[in-house]
């Protein structure tokens, strides 16, 4: 507001007079010349030749200007004339300014024209910029209803879980203590995600709206969040930077209600102290992760799961094999993968694709190269979807801040999968030594049983 501005439709008075300065220039240099010139050349220095191009030049700058200016989109505030703090003007490729209180600027094509209104609202090809004062207000922009931004669509081979789901509904309903946020932890591949998945398709249609944004790191939680405000007001979000864009969908979500957040693969807590912080008004959040941590803390209650019971593997691996599975062989290969779901699915794949295969060939292989087969993906599956780049994951992580306790866990892997006393793993250098209880806590490898 305040900002003088001048109309581009009219020619510009500084161009005029550069025009005029530049035709008596010339006149003098021509003037100059002609006494070096012969006679019949003369009639150049005629004034009238001058005065003739003078006239003709302003003209064209006349109409070049009124040409551009028909051409653009205009827009100007008349109330505002007398202060000239209003100028509209909007060149041909599609931009538009408009200064002065509310003014509007539309720029595009007839089929394609964005719109802004506000103070020095100014739009160009490429974004709109909406002078913060004039964005929406977080509280007053309605919820939109529907499912946004899954991942992938919910398996249609989803099986067991049923009493997992019901639990989580009616811990996310009511939530003890008021308490709104619940986490389903567990190992990479046992069916977090999928749980997540499950639940929205089942019970996401009876939240006033529902997002699912990708937790992994602070950076994604972020650019997740700037997502979600686009969906709600495309306008505020295109107009702000990512970490203002966050803080705009956190402002809605503090104001609003009945809304559902997942936030898959957390992997740190302060990731989301924020946004649990949102749900006081009464939204309620879905934490996925891999991470045993006290999510207590953060007031969420918390649900592991673990691998599928056998009857609901089989049952995985005959729907992801088609007919011809026999059930003895695939409750064999459903204990030796140990009821994993991700095995389980990476396990069929192969199998259906790769027919001359028998499970009890697969079982053979798995016991010799385990690494091996469970890096095996069936074709057009990615290859980050294999067992063993999923646990790779985890063990890369271990290796990076404790490569002491990954020897450790190395070791361990020889024991059989019964409880194993955790003194057993108070051993190592003075500077790395790793006790059982801090690695049961940070990894999920490893279960404290007692
Ligand atoms: N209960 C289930 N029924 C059928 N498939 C499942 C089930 N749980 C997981 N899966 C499948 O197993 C794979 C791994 O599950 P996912 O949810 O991604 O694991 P996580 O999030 O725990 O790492 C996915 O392809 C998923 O579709
Ligand atoms: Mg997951």
């Amino acid at each position: 507001m305040g900002a003088r501005s001048r109309d581009r439709r009219k020619p510009s008075i500084v161009l005029l007079a550069v025009e005029i300065m530049a035709v008596t220039a010339t006149g003098l240099a021509v003037n100059l010349l002609t006494n070096a010139l012969p006679k019949s050349w003369g009639w150049l220095s005629d004034w009238r030749i001058f005065a003739g191009i003078a006239a003709i030049s302003v003209i064209v700058t006349f109409a070049i200007q009124w040409v551009k200016g028909r051409n653009a989109a205009v827009s100007e505030d008349p109330d505002q004339i007398e202060e000239s703090t209003v100028g509209g003007s909007a060149a041909a490729d599609q931009s538009a300014r408009a200064t002065g209180t509310g003014s509007i600027a539309i720029a595009g094509h007839a089929n394609n024209s964005i719109l802004a209104t506000g103070s020095d609202a100014r739009i160009d090809a490429r974004k709109s910029i909406v002078v913060e004062g004039n964005l929406s207000v977080p509280a007053n922009m309605p919820v939109t209803k529907g499912i946004r931004n899954l991942p992938r669509p919910p398996s249609y081979r989803f099986v067991g879980r049923t009493d997992t789901l019901s639990q989580l509904h009616e811990l996310l309903q009511r939530g003890p203590g008021g308490v709104l946020g619940q986490a389903v932890q567990g190992l990479g591949g046992v069916g977090k995600t999928e749980v997540a998945l499950q639940y929205i398709k089942q019970w996401g249609p009876q939240y006033a709206g529902a997002w699912w944004l990708n937790a992994e790191t602070f950076e994604s939680i972020e650019t997740e969040l700037a997502g979600l405000a686009g969906s709600i007001d495309p306008t505020a979000a295109a107009a702000l930077d990512t970490p203002k864009a966050a803080d705009w969908a956190l402002d809605w979500l503090s104001t609003h209600e009945g809304w559902l957040v997942v936030l898959d693969n957390v992997s740190e807590l302060e990731h989301i102290s924020r946004i649990v912080a949102t749900t006081l008004n009464g939204g309620s959040i879905l934490v996925t992760s891999r991470r045993q941590i006290p999510w207590s803390s953060l007031g969420l209650g918390s649900i592991s799961i673990s691998s599928l019971r056998r009857d609901a593997s089989i049952s995985l691996l005959s729907r992801v094999m088609g007919e011809g599975s026999e059930d003895a062989d695939a409750a064999l290969l459903a204990s030796d993968l140990g009821d994993l779901p991700l095995a389980l699915e990476q396990a069929g794949a192969y199998l259906a694709q790769s027919r001359s295969v028998s499970i009890a060939n697969y079982r053979e292989r798995l016991k010799g190269q385990p690494l091996a087969v469970l890096s095996e993906v069936a074709e057009g599956t990615p290859a980050d979807r294999a067992v063993a780049a999923t646990l790779k994951i985890t063990t890369d992580a271990i290796a990076e801040k404790y490569p002491f306790a990954l020897e450790i866990l190395a070791i361990l892997s020889y024991f059989a999968p019964q409880g194993i006393p955790t003194e057993i793993v108070t051993i190592g250098p003075e500077d790395q030594r790793t006790s059982g209880h801090e690695l049961s806590a940070r990894f999920e490898f490893l279960r404290r049983t007692a």
